[in-house]
């Protein structure tokens, strides 16, 4: 297995400022990059915030906290984020030549031993990895939102992924205290995102056929089936406007109507309704 003691995550949005976290929080050196300075500001802010939090709830000792803030730094510059890398997880806009084109450059940054991880998903590795010259360094590594507390980490492989380069991904995972699983083959949404997909899809035709409101949905999820939000409330949270989109992806890759994002949806991402981000989605969230 090879050694990895610096992470570079790329993109501080709604997932790789936790995972970027998590990892500091576990002892791994991180550098945590995005294009935009005000999501880097956003995600320092947090960094503080989460950890002083952690230590005023008697969850994490000062000096744990001390250490993972040093762990963490910020930039906007791609090259100083990657050089050093030992592995990349990449969590960036849900956007297949987007992530091609950063795969492509990090080929060029990073050391020829650099393991490079998409956090995407639905985007499988293998439409990434030919993008670089070290294929069987590339895999998928996905976490949940909130990726601070959720503990699954999907390890997926390739046709094209090195034994190797998975285990050291599984031993990362373990590492940050996550639980992790390993798709031994690729497959559309992986493992969660499938079984996700099917009650959200059946929750939204549920609601619109009228036949219960949505908080009533919810309550029969949480309250029958034991999860601990029900479908609509975990929309809000993962963000209405990535389901939408990677609906209409799918919609657009298979021409089935059967992927085709319910009217509601597609209400809500017209209005700009997108969930707790928004501050509304369907529910409200007023600022606090
Ligand atoms: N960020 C970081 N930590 C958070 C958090 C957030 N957004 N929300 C809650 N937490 C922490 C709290 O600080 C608290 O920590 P401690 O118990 O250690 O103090 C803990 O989580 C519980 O929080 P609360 O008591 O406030 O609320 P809760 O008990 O309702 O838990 C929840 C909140 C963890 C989000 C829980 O409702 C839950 O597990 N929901 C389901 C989430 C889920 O299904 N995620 C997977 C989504 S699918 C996906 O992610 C696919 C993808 O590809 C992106």
């Amino acid at each position: 297995m090879q050694r990895v003691e610096r992470i570079c995550v790329l993109g501080a949005g709604n997932m790789g400022h936790q995972i970027a976290l998590c990892a500091a929080l576990s002892g791994y050196k991180v550098e945590c990059s995005d294009v935009k300075p005000e999501m880097l500001q956003k995600a320092d802010q947090f960094a503080d915030n989460y950890l002083k939090e952690r230590v005023a709830k008697g969850k994490l000792a000062q000096e744990a906290a001390r250490s993972a803030r040093e762990n963490i730094s910020f930039t906007t510059d791609l090259k100083e984020a990657a050089a050093d890398a030992d592995l990349v997880i990449e969590a960036v806009l849900e956007n297949l030549a987007l992530k091609r084109d950063i795969f492509a450059q990090l080929d060029e940054i990073c050391p020829p031993q650099t393991i490079l991880a998409t956090n995407s998903s639905y985007i499988v590795s293998s439409k990434i990895a030919d993008a670089t010259r070290r294929p069987e360094k590339v895999c998928n590594m996905h976490f949940f939102n909130p990726a601070l507390v959720m503990k699954l980490v999907e390890v997926v492989k390739g046709p094209h992924t090195a034994e190797e380069t998975a285990e050291t991904v599984r031993a990362v995972a373990e590492k940050m205290g996550k639980i992790p699983v390993m798709l031994q083959k690729e497959i559309y949404g992986f493992l969660v995102n499938r079984i996700v997909t099917a009650i959200r899809t059946e929750a939204l035709y549920l609601l619109d056929q009228g036949i219960a409101s949505h908080q009533d949905i919810d309550t029969a999820v949480v309250n029958a089936l034991g999860h601990p939000m029900g479908p609509f409330r975990l929309l809000d949270l993962v963000g209405i406007d990535l389901v939408y989109e990677i609906a209409m992806s799918r919609y657009r890759d298979t021409g089935d109507p059967a992927h085709k994002p319910s009217p509601y949806l597609v209400e809500k991402y017209v209005k700009g309704e997108w969930g707790r981000k928004a501050g509304r989605g369907f529910y409200e969230y007023p600022k606090e």
